[in-house]
């Protein structure tokens, strides 16, 4: 930027999953390119960038109300510009632009190099939406903002099509990214100071290096080797696609954290063959319990659906038993919704809201109470924590999360951020644990 030009701001709203994390940290820096410093708060800011998700009805609905307020900001700033990205864009592309008259750009997740070049006719009064389905390209470094931790994207996409997810059309399929490129990723962020790098993928798991031989786990095994990385986590795994190479990696190497995203979405044998997930209960119960002979200690997280097309109380009830016998660490649950270009959107059996929400409430408060006592049975275990900063509630504490991905506070200083720290856990909440700094080595919780 030549020094006389004015710097402009731009905020940028991001829904949806890590991955939309990852790439508005690229909208960052491209636009970073651009003159434009990021800003925390929509009011004042001369562009407004939204990273939007469309993988479920509700998240989608969140970018229209979110468009439809800003456009008072704009009525007040008439030079300010509103672009749309990501997920919703790459679904809706030119609609959006016909919907939303206040709108200026629309740039789908395989346009998001092309973002420049919007922008700039948007400056000059030109309403643009780009969707092609070029392959995305993948390279481009994050932007320039290193903490402690930091995302990196793997592979995106995915070819799965599960029969109710939007993913494989809003993100193309599966690509993964050289490990030559991840690798010299991974040392400039450590080499910046971050000390935590987590691999993202819709299917992680499936990584396959394009110019060479290297699976997921041999990939993993190569960045444990990252001088100054000292950890290591990945999200989503398929249970499909989980090796026993990856369980073993996940066991045995001390830079991978003992944590694990596994979604079954479903306990019942028929609606996972409806969602044509490509595994039955029996297999994936199977499958955790080889994951936690070798990793005993291992964290598991899930995804589940609720009120699939057809679920009936009896597959719900397979869901609930489900719960009861992985006992998640980490579980996100949704009601079903349809989703455009899905097979399930044009499935017969379609069941009331009431219905979903009364059992995702019943669901949720079987996991609450699971939760409580997975975090009550740490006390007095000792967990290792990465000091991230001062609690987010103002509690005067500092957190920072353990082995497995809990949250940890305990009273401590300033000092400690970027340290590893043992700390006692003295009470298991639902949503984190509480502690104090442990001088001594005790019984690992991880
Ligand atoms: N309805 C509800 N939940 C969905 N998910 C994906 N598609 C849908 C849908 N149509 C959930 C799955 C997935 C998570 C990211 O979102 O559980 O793992
Ligand atoms: Fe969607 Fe299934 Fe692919 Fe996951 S594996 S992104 S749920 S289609």
């Amino acid at each position: 930027m030549s020094g006389s030009a004015p710097q402009r701001s731009v905020h940028i709203a991001t829904f949806g999953c890590q991955m939309n994390a990852y790439d508005s940290q690229r909208i960052s820096g491209l636009l970073a390119g651009l003159g434009y410093v990021e800003v925390d708060q929509p009011q004042g800011a001369d562009l407004i960038v939204l990273n939007t998700c469309s993988v479920r009805e509700r998240a989608e609905q969140k970018v229209y109300s979110y468009v439809g307020a800003l456009k008072r900001l704009k009525e007040a700033r008439p030079g300010m510009l509103i672009g749309v990205g990501g997920c919703v864009a790459q679904q809706e592309g030119d609609r959006l632009l016909k919907q939303i008259p206040h709108l200026d750009f629309v740039f789908g997740t395989s346009a998001l190099e092309r973002l420049p070049e919007l922008v700039a006719e948007a400056q000059q009064g030109r309403r643009r939406a780009l969707t092609e389905t070029a392959p995305a390209a993948l390279a481009l470094a994050p932007a320039a903002r290193p903490g402690l931790k930091a995302l990196v994207t793997v592979m995106r996409g995915c070819d799965n099509f599960c029969a109710y997810c939007v993913v494989p059309y809003v993100r193309g399929r599966e690509q993964s990214r050289p490990a030559a490129e991840l690798l010299a990723e991974a040392e400039s962020l450590a080499a910046g100071g971050v000390r935590e790098i987590t691999l993202l993928g819709q299917n992680v798991n499936s990584y396959q290096d394009p110019e060479g031989a290297l699976d997921f786990a041999g990939l993993l095994r190569r960045l444990a080797r990252v001088e100054g990385l000292w950890r290591l986590r990945f999200t989503t795994s398929h249970p499909k696609d989980l090796s026993p190479a990856l369980i073993e990696t996940l066991a045995s190497e001390p830079k991978v954290m003992e944590q694990l995203h596994l979604p079954a979405q479903a306990g019942s044998d028929r609606v996972l063959k409806a969602m044509g997930r490509g595994y039955t209960r029996r297999q994936y119960l199977e499958l955790v319990r080889r994951l936690r002979e070798a990793a005993p200690g291992v964290a598991l997280g899930g995804d589940v659906i609720v009120g699939f097309p057809g679920e009936s109380e009896e597959d719900f009830l397979e869901t609930l038993s489900l719960l009861s016998e992985v006992r998640y660490d980490f579980l996100y649950s949704f009601k079903y919704s349809d989703r455009p270009f899905t097979r399930a959107a044009r499935m017969a059996g379609k069941l009331a809201g009431s219905v979903k929400a009364e059992r995702l409430s019943r669901l949720q408060a079987l996991q609450r109470d699971i939760s409580l006592a997975l975090h009550r049975g740490l006390e007095g275990q000792t967990a290792e924590v990465l000091v991230e900063g001062p609690d987010k509630k103002g509690r005067g504490l500092m957190g920072g999360r353990c082995r497995v991905g809990r949250m940890v506070n305990f009273p401590g200083g300033p000092e400690l951020v970027g340290r590893l720290v043992k700390v006692r856990i003295e009470q298991g909440r639902e949503n984190s644990l509480l502690g104090s700094l442990a001088p001594a080595l005790g019984s690992e919780a991880s």
